[in-house]
């Protein structure tokens, strides 16, 4: 009989319960807080108060989806890290309470790594394509922009990461100066395809590390022509959001895959595999596509609904941890910090 696992993940402002039956996935529940939208980012307290009163229902829901009760899971499959952490510490408790009512070992789950292995989630009836290791994967959400090396499931060397703001970060921010509401990232994606992505010159940054990102700089190149132009024209944004929308968003693209092309250069790895929030990115979904074509790689691109936030990630991902043993004890604390939690 096929391992089941049931995955939890509170690390944003994503409340979301996952089973999965071997590799299959059985149920999937999410429930996006919009309680947050109104202020323009997320809000932590209001994230945690939203996670207590999502949790139940969203377990409750993904469990009787799957056709599962809790005494025929194996493991419940959490995130530990890195997020808010009042966030991180409902999916925890909540976790640590279903393993001491139904006697369930604990996996813990780093929620990056689980974006990565959102590329080995097998649906009951369509076939994904997984990627073979080694391969690089870019992973680009909210908080975190790196390319990672992944030697195996359990194996991954992060080999470039942002020095500053997040490529989803870049995204968001730019959004909110042109008064866009949040999340930035899929309103840009959307207004962009209607935009000339030549109309605007952005700042493009030189970070030492070879495969280092920042994104901080053309921040504020952004900030600094929307603040001289719109001295001009008030109505600038309003007129040229298109326009700008899509020369930011080729800037963003230009930056994360200069530095994806060096790495599959240097490392000669050419299963190449995209994942996080703003792997979303219809713009950059079909940049690494034709890169892809023209470099000779194999590209991952991963099912939309497993781009975002998701407790699939966090199922499979738990699902190789629990094969090799690794199990938590109920003194698991959630770590906020990324470094913190490799330590
Ligand atoms: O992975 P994720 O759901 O949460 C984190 O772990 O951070 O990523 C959220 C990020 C946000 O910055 C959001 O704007 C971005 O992903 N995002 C997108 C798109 N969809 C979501 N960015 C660009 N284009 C999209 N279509
Ligand atoms: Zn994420």
């Amino acid at each position: 009989m096929d391992i089941t696992i049931l995955g939890i993940e509170s690390s944003c402002d994503d409340t979301s319960a996952a089973v999965l039956r071997g590799t299959t996935l059985l149920s999937n529940v999410i429930a996006s807080q919009a309680v947050h939208i109104k202020y323009g980012g997320v809000i932590p307290e209001l994230a945690s108060r939203a996670h207590q009163q999502n949790i139940i229902p969203v377990v409750d829901t993904a469990l009787k989806e799957a056709g599962v009760t809790p005494d025929k899971i194996d493991a419940i499959a959490f995130t530990r890290g890195p997020g808010l952490l009042g966030s991180l510490l409902v999916g925890t408790s909540f976790a640590k309470g279903l393993s001491i009512a139904h006697r369930i070992p604990m996996v813990e789950v780093n929620h990056l790594q689980g974006h990565i292995l959102s590329h080995f989630i097998d649906l009951p009836d369509t076939e994904i394509p997984h990627p073979a290791f080694p391969f690089l994967c870019l992973l680009v959400s909210g908080g975190h922009t790196q390319i990672v090396k992944v030697s195996s499931p359990l194996e991954m060397e992060i080999i470039g990461s942002t020095i500053d703001d997040a490529a989803g970060e870049a995204f968001d921010k730019c959004a909110k100066v042109m008064g866009l509401p949040y999340p930035g990232g899929p309103v840009i994606d959307r207004l962009a395809k209607e935009g000339d992505a030549k109309a605007f010159l952005f700042a493009k940054p030189h970070v030492k590390g070879e495969f280092d990102y920042s994104f901080s700089g053309l921040k504020t190149s952004f900030l600094y022509t929307l603040r001289d132009k719109v001295a001009e024209d008030p109505d600038f944004v309003e007129k040229n959001k298109a326009d700008l929308c899509a020369s930011l968003q080729a800037t963003i693209i230009d930056i994360l895959l200069d530095k994806l092309i060096k790495a599959s250069k240097r490392t000669g790895i050419k299963d190449i595999a995209i994942a996080g929030g703003v792997s979303a990115n219809s713009g950059l979904r079909e940049a690494i596509a034709e890169a892809g074509r023209r470099r000779g790689w194999r590209t991952f691109l991963p099912p939309l609904k497993f781009t975002t936030d998701n407790a699939a990630m966090i199922a499979i991902s738990g699902y190789y941890r629990y094969q090799t043993g690794m199990l938590s004890g109920l003194d698991v604390s959630p770590v906020a910090r990324l470094e913190d939690l490799q330590k």
